[in-house]
């Protein structure tokens, strides 16, 4: 019986442990029934009595020995595993934290937030109208008709021969009249589509309409509510000007200026060397229009506008190509 060769598999199979498992293996087929030491000790009968008792002891004390290492590296392993996992467990206060991404409102909702705002603290609401439009709503009601030369200002999406894209919100303004009497005060914010596309132009754009009817509305009324917005929008000493223009659904008609925002009126590039911006068409509502829709041009009268929401926000936020608005990127879009 070799009991050098028992120590040495002993030694080896211990130093060669790395892990609470590993001792579990060990001690298995060291010391289980089929183990080792069992083996070795089935082979102490083929001997006589004497070398029973010598072999005997040396098996004996080998197998304390092994025994007495074997749980030393198990209760030193299962404290190490259980100091791992407290560790994978622990909370570090001092990493960084995560900072959620916070998404934001669209540049032209926010602008068209603003502007509907402003409106409604001076008493109007807000009227909507569908933007899949009947020509008649478009057109004819607002006194364009067929053959008008103002058609061709407005490059109209056809549906059908008789449905449009709404070329602008204006058609609102003849739903809101069918539907009510007299005093009405109302906005229409809403996307528009033209057949247009450059740097000044996209293909859908966004809108708001204003719209008052009462008995006695002058113009005075529209230079002064338009004043007031102008000033909530741009600041309080923007200059403004109203210039005669034309639009078949009001008469008299003014386009409103306001002191260009980049030169401060010096004339620049935006401005066209005028100084001036132009930014939105108004007028008093045409008695044909009020006519149309039942009203009474000898009882009422009323002033309308209409505006560019992406014209407003460039110049807010001096932006200089429109289509900007419609790319969809993050790195434009979280500026605002
Ligand atoms: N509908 C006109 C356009 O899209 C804008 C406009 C001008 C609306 C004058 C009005 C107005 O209500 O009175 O070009």
């Amino acid at each position: 019986m070799n009991i050098d060769e028992l120590r040495n598999r002993i030694e080896s199979e211990i130093t060669s442990l790395k892990t609470f498992e590993d001792v579990k293996k060990v001690k298995a087929s060291l010391l289980g029934r089929k183990g080792l030491f069992s083996e070795y000790l089935d082979g102490l009968k083929l001997l006589d009595r004497d070398e029973k008792k010598i072999f005997g002891k040396e098996i004996n004390l080998l197998k304390m020995h092994a025994e007495s290492r074997l749980k030393e590296l198990e209760s030193f392993y299962l404290e190490e595993e259980k100091r791992k996992k407290e560790a994978l467990d622990k909370i570090d206060i001092t990493m960084p934290g995560k900072i959620p991404l916070l998404g934001k409102k669209h540049p032209i909702t926010q602008t068209l937030e603003e502007i509907i705002r402003i409106f409604t603290s001076l008493g109007f609401s807000v009227a909507e109208g569908p933007d899949i439009e009947q020509e008649y709503y478009n057109f004819e009601a607002l006194n364009i008709p067929k053959d008008h030369p103002a058609r061709d200002m407005q490059d109209t999406f056809y549906i059908k021969s008789d449905i449009v894209l709404r070329t602008h919100t204006s058609p609102v303004q003849i739903r809101t009249m069918e539907s009510q009497l007299p005093p009405v005060k109302i906005i229409a914010p809403g996307s528009v589509y033209r057949c247009d596309n450059d740097i000044s132009h996209t293909p859908m754009f966004h809108q708001v309409e204003g719209l008052m009817v009462d008995k006695r509305v002058r113009f005075s009324d529209l230079k002064g509510i338009l004043s007031i917005f102008i000033r909530e929008i741009f600041g309080e000493n923007t200059p403004l000007r109203f210039r005669p223009s034309y639009f078949p659904f009001t008469e008299p008609s003014a386009e409103v200026d306001i002191g260009c925002v980049i030169c401060e009126g010096d004339g620049c590039r935006v401005c066209k060397e005028t100084g001036w911006l132009e930014i939105l068409g108004s007028g008093m509502v045409h008695p044909q229009v009020l006519r149309i829709v039942g009203y009474d041009p000898e009882e009422v009268s009323g002033f309308a506008f209409g505006m560019g929401v992406e014209r407003i926000a460039m110049l807010k936020f001096g932006i200089d190509d429109i289509r900007q608005f419609y790319y969809n990127d993050i790195r434009f879009l979280s500026q605002f």
